[in-house]
């Protein structure tokens, strides 16, 4: 293996995260550099080329060989996507590896759509336009990175084999492009995790009026919304939901992210990711030894089970809604009932009698 951290021990480092040292020890590109540094987070994380497999299926396995021999390899595409993706989770993630990981495609991102309430959300809620740097925006077709870029700091294009399906449109609850689209996103969401760098993924439909990461435990491995929350964070019976999803790096959680996978294989083709992981999480959990906490809908919650209470609401999510476009309606109500929420007097506030308007396109 290369030589690693040759210049600075902490350089590289997705914790070390102070500002100036990401400036001093800033990746311009340099792919003699980049390299070593990639195979060392690889290298650590995986005991096989698993890796290549779960960032990008077109990624070659011959390169990875040679390159881990120490041999100087031809930097591939895959590679510069690697390292590319390395340096922007620097770039977004927090002090101490944490980044808020979104998705977007075409649709989701165009103006007036579902990525503008999502920034508008951090913007009008309490303490959490600060988050907005911390936020990894994943466009999957060149179209929403275009939109991204205008809009946002932190915009990350996953690149698609040619024969992939196109995930530019909208993708229809069920349909076998939408459960391709989720599975990538789960094998992406491992990728992250090998790379060292905890995540807190949320969909891009989701507001965020306060900091949900205060309900996160600290001894907490895997925390995830629920679209029914049964009042016990420890239950296993829950009924999760993967738009809301906060993981820590650490080998036992990637252990989690392939046996979900594996699972798969016992459950009828077409079966979706969220489904299987309510099946399994029991034992999942219980072989990978992770820790999972379920959150209260009230703090995180959704239209599934809507919370009226306006003062503990840190995350509403459009759940239990189909169509694109009813859930920009809804959400855009939300954020009306929420700026109506936030102009009322502190002393107005308290006397309560303040709620969410009916969702009523999507809980009809
Ligand atoms: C990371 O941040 C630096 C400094 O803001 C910027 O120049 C660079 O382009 C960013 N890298 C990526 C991959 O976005
Ligand atoms: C994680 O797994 C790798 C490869 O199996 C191993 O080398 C490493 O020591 C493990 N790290 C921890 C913290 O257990
Ligand atoms: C808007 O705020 C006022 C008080 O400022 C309150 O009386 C009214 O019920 C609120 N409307 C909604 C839809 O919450």
């Amino acid at each position: 293996m290369p030589q690693l951290f040759s210049d600075d021990p902490s350089c590289f480092s997705p914790s070390s995260g102070s500002s100036s040292k990401n400036m001093a020890c800033k990746v311009r590109g340099d792919m003699g550099k980049l390299l070593p540094v990639i195979s060392f987070f690889l290298g650590a994380a995986l005991t096989a080329a698993f890796v290549i497999a779960t960032l990008d299926v077109n990624w070659r396995l011959s390169a990875l060989a040679s390159w881990n021999d120490g041999a100087q390899p031809a930097v591939t595409d895959e590679m510069k996507a690697l390292a590319e993706l390395t340096e922007v989770l620097r770039n977004a993630s927090m002090e101490d590896g944490t980044v808020i990981m979104t998705s977007i495609n075409r649709a989701y991102a165009a103006p007036g759509s579902l990525l503008d309430l999502f920034l508008e959300s951090f913007r009008l809620g309490e303490g959490t336009e600060p988050l907005l740097k911390h936020v990894l925006i994943v466009a999957v077709d060149p179209a929403a990175l275009v939109r991204c870029r205008q809009v946002h700091r932190h915009c990350y294009l996953l690149r698609r084999p040619e024969d992939a399906v196109d995930y530019s449109d909208e993708k229809h609850f069920m349909s076998k492009d939408y459960l391709d689209m989720m599975w990538g996103r789960n094998l992406f969401q491992q990728t992250i995790l090998q790379l060292g760098f905890n995540f807190l993924f949320t969909d891009i439909d989701i507001m965020w009026f306060r900091n949900p990461l205060r309900h996160i435990a600290i001894t907490s491995d895997i925390a995830i919304a629920n679209d029914y929350y049964n009042g016990d964070p420890e239950s296993l019976r829950n009924r999760p939901n993967g738009g809301f999803l906060y993981v820590r790096a650490a080998n036992r959680t990637v252990d989690f992210y392939r046996r979900w996978r594996d699972a798969r294989r016992r459950f009828p083709p077409g079966t979706n990711e969220q489904y299987i992981l309510e099946r399994t999480q029991a034992e999942l959990s219980r072989r990978a030894g992770v820790r999972m906490q379920f959150l209260d809908t009230a703090n995180c919650g959704g239209f599934c089970q809507l919370s009226r209470d306006m003062g503990r609401v840190c995350t509403l999510h459009a759940n239990c809604c189909t169509g694109l476009a009813n859930k920009v309606h809804d959400l855009a109500g939300v954020l009306r009932d929420w700026r109506n929420y936030t102009a009322a007097p502190p002393a107005a506030r308290r006397r309560g009698g303040f709620g969410w308007t009916r969702p009523g396109k999507c809980i009809r």
